[in-house]
């Protein structure tokens, strides 16, 4: 099986003439191969159905962050479609740490995908179990990551037209893919989604948090409304142990633009400060001291808790 080799896919190059081999290892069907010829079934239902399920975790100095969390949401996600690990927990740790090995990666991504798997194409699940399990690895140079969170960043608000499972972390993600690139282009970083009540869900990619003007952290309650952010969670573990106030429930777009802080957290980037929501400033339009501190703690319990 051979993918186009086009230069989005393989960051590592930008120039058209060159097709040299970028080192880059993706791992599919219990393989590892050349990230620019690994590909998947033309009737996989990852491919058709977005029957499938994804995980993202940071790598930081070689060290997969919030491991544990990951892997326990992605047993969850698949159960609640049905299907089983492709691998035990254990291999399936090894062959993660194995794609950071062989990518050399430092700082970065692990992408981590489990299909149900090639069938001839029919919306009936099928009763056999052939998953695909995929593995990508991309660099994320922490430059870029420190840039949005010393400058923060800005947000414009949209509908939430996703469907009512959005606790499932499945990549049928068209609506988050149109919202994102509706907020790109206007200007803005993430899109914070808006349910019929008004109230915010969550971003296309992160959690969305304030903090009022008393000083409280606010994030949406779970529910089947949002993704249960890795992220999310270590947060709210480190705020508990150094005592910060915090209140998991509803917010609306108006007490967002009132806040005196927010921000927005994602395996991708920890916590970044967000200074503009739609046309308003947050606070003075500069990022917080209480994210700030957020910022802190997370980063302190995630490292504490990665294991080489
Ligand atoms: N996105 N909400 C949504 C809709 C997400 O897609 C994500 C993660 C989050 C934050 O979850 P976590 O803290 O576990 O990363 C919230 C990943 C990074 C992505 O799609 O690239």
């Amino acid at each position: 099986l051979k993918i186009v080799n086009n230069d989005a896919l393989d960051m590592t190059h930008s120039s058209h003439h060159t097709r040299a081999p970028s080192g880059r290892i993706a791992y599919v069907g219990g393989r590892y191969l050349p990230h620019g010829s690994a590909g998947v079934h033309i009737e996989d239902r990852g491919l058709q159905f977005a029957d499938s399920i994804y995980e993202v975790c940071a790598v930081t100095d070689g060290r997969l962050l919030d491991e544990e969390g990951h892997l326990a949401r992605l047993e969850r996600s698949l159960g609640a479609i049905g299907m089983k690990a492709p691998l035990e927990r254990g291999p399936l740790r090894a062959v993660m740490r194995e794609m950071v090995r062989r990518n050399h990666l430092r700082d970065g991504l692990l992408y981590l995908q489990v299909t149900r798997g090639a069938y001839a194409r029919d919306h009936m699940m099928p009763a056999t179990a052939k998953p695909t399990l995929i593995m990508t690895t991309r660099r994320l140079a922490p430059e870029i990551v420190e840039e949005r969170r010393r400058n923060g960043v800005s947000v414009v608000t949209r509908p939430d037209i996703r469907w009512r499972r959005c606790d499932i972390k499945a990549t049928a993600l068209l609506a988050n893919v149109m919202a994102k690139t509706e907020a790109r282009r206007a200007g803005a970083y993430e899109v914070w989604m808006v349910d019929e009540q008004g109230f915010v869900t969550e971003g296309a990619s992160t959690n969305a948090w304030i903090v009022t003007r008393e000083g409280r952290v606010v994030t949406r309650d779970l529910s089947s409304s949002i993704l249960a952010g890795v992220t999310r969670a270590t947060l709210l573990r480190a705020a508990a142990a150094a005592g910060i106030h915090f209140e998991e429930r509803r917010f609306s777009v108006g007490e967002a633009r009132a806040a005196a802080e927010a921000f927005i957290t994602s395996a991708t980037g920890g916590v970044i400060p967000v200074t503009r929501i739609d046309e308003d400033k947050i606070g003075s339009g500069v990022p917080g001291e209480i994210t700030r501190r957020m910022h802190e703690l997370y980063r302190a319990l995630s490292a504490s808790e990665a294991q080489s």
